[in-house]
Parts: C-alpha cells; structure tokens; sequence
C-alpha cells in the first residue's frame, strides 16, 4: 500500500512568557493509503498539535521542524497560500466541538456549498448535488428541510455530521479527527465512528483519529500511536499494541479503560 504521509523528525515549540514548550518532540510516522491511524495519549501530549502543525494551523507562538511528506509534498515547507489549497480539499479536518466549527448564522446547506464553490469553484447548483451526496453519506434524513437548518437547531450528533459531511464536500485523499465523538453520547458515537469505517471502506479514504479514548481508536484504526509528553511511547498494528503493550505507558492507558470495553 501506498504511503500517503510520512512525517519525519517533526518537533514542535511554542514561544511563550514562560519560555519555550516543547509540545511535539521529534516524532517519526506514516500513514498509509486507506488506512485509520489512531493517536491517542493523555491531555497535553502533543496530539493535537502534531496535525495542527502538519496542516499549517498552529498558533502564531508556534513553529514547527522536520518533515510531513503528504504525496510526496512538504507540507512544512509550503506558503500559506499554498498550504491552504490543500487544507479542506485534499485533507479535511474535523474538530471536536462542531458548534465552535460551524457558523452559527448560516444555513446548514450555504455552509456545505460555499465550501465547495470556493475550493473546487462549482457551480451553485454542482455544490448543492455534492451537498445532498453527502449528507447521505453521513446518513442525514430529511435533507431538504436540512438544507435550511441553522446548526442551533441541530443536535449534537447532528452537527457532527454536518461536519463530516462539510469535510467530504471537496472529496477529501485525507480526514483528520480531532476528538470527534468525545462530546457525544455513547449511542451517537458508534453512529458516527460507523461512518468513519464506512469511508475507509467504500471510499478509500485516509482517516488520522485522534482520541483520549482508547475504546473509540480502536473502533477504526488499523495502527496507533500511543503519545506521551510530545513524544511517541509506541506503535504499530493497532490490535496488536492494545492486546499485547510493550511499554508501561501504554499498560497505564489500557488500565483506565473499562473491563467491558476490552
Ligand atoms: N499556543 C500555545 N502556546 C503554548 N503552549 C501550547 C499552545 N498550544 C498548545 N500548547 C501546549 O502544547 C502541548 C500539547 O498540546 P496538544 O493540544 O497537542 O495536546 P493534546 O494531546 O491534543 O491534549 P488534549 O487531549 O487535551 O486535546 C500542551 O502542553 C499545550 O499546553
Ligand atoms: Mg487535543
């Protein structure tokens, strides 16, 4: 299988009063095509910023070193301009909380479409087929009505459709997901992480999912990353880490997950 990123050496510092913060420290990885990679670690061990950094969406005190080839392509060495042709049309990103992502004062479908007339420059109508594609996708009912929703009128699960489907519209190589589901009930969350195996599996697409849950990474991810202090503790086959951990670290994450959820 094809490599689709491979990141290499990647340290990320951020200047503040305090001094320099070392959140990502020299990590190495690959994703390959069509494969879920799972992240997982602590709060604060560098994983959001790891995806932040590769995707040219850091914090102005941040900078980032080393390299993130995504076909073949330095991300860490484009211009912003650059960097933003490809940030939601070849790889989307999805955040945890979709009411702070989405607009609150647009309508559900106005938000869908702008995205692809901007990024692929389709027509109105062209954009509002997409729009309806992927909303099925994502298994939206009523999508008329929908269309017409503001997100406050949506729920939670809702707008984390919403959000997937707004992240499907330039028909994405590359989905990064950011806690997606952790502030969802646990009903919502299977619907959802049902999708994510549905876009592996049908669309071929590459998902990075990023979670403190250990249950939800393993839901999806074919491997994992296991974080810690912005450093990678380990990783591999994602069954084979969970079933068989070699490190302490690891065994201390497993040890907060729940027997049932084993
Ligand atoms: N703008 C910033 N300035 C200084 N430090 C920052 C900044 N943004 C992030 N950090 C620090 O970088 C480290 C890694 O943060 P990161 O957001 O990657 O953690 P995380 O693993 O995603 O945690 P969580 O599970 O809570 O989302 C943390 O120590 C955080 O405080
Ligand atoms: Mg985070």
């Amino acid at each position: 299988m094809q490599t689709i990123l491979n990141v290499n050496d990647l340290s990320v510092n951020f200047d503040t009063s305090q001094g320099l913060i070392k959140a990502v420290d020299n990590i190495s990885f690959s994703i390959k095509k069509g494969e879920c990679l799972g992240i997982a670690g602590e709060s604060g061990s560098g994983k959001t910023q790891t995806f932040f950094s590769i995707t040219g969406i850091l914090s102005d005190n941040g900078t980032a070193t080393g390299i993130a080839d995504f076909n073949d392509v330095d991300l860490l060495k484009l211009t912003e301009k650059e960097l933003s042709k490809i940030r939601g049309k070849k790889i989307g990103f999805i955040f945890q909380d979709p009411m702070t992502s989405l607009t609150p004062h647009m309508n559900i479908g106005n938000q869908l479409i702008e995205v692809s007339m901007i990024h692929k420059k389709n027509t109105k109508n062209d954009a509002l087929k997409k729009a309806k594609e992927v909303l099925d996708i994502v298994k939206l009912p009523r999508i008329e009505n929908l269309l017409k929703k503001y997100p406050h009128e949506l729920s939670g699960g809702m707008r984390q459709r919403v959000m997937i489907g707004i992240s499907l519209m330039c028909d994405p190589l590359f989905i990064i997901a950011d806690e997606p589901t952790t502030a969802l009930d646990v009903t919502t969350q299977k619907e959802i992480l049902k999708i994510f195996n549905d876009l592996k599996k049908y669309k071929d697409i590459t998902i990075a999912l990023i979670s403190h849950d250990i249950g939800v990474i393993s839901e999806v991810s074919d491997t994992i990353l296991i974080m810690n202090e912005g450093r990678i503790i380990e990783k591999g086959n994602c069954k084979e880490v969970l079933t068989s951990p070699k490190h302490e670290y690891t065994k201390h994450l497993l040890s907060c997950v729940p027997e049932w959820m084993k």
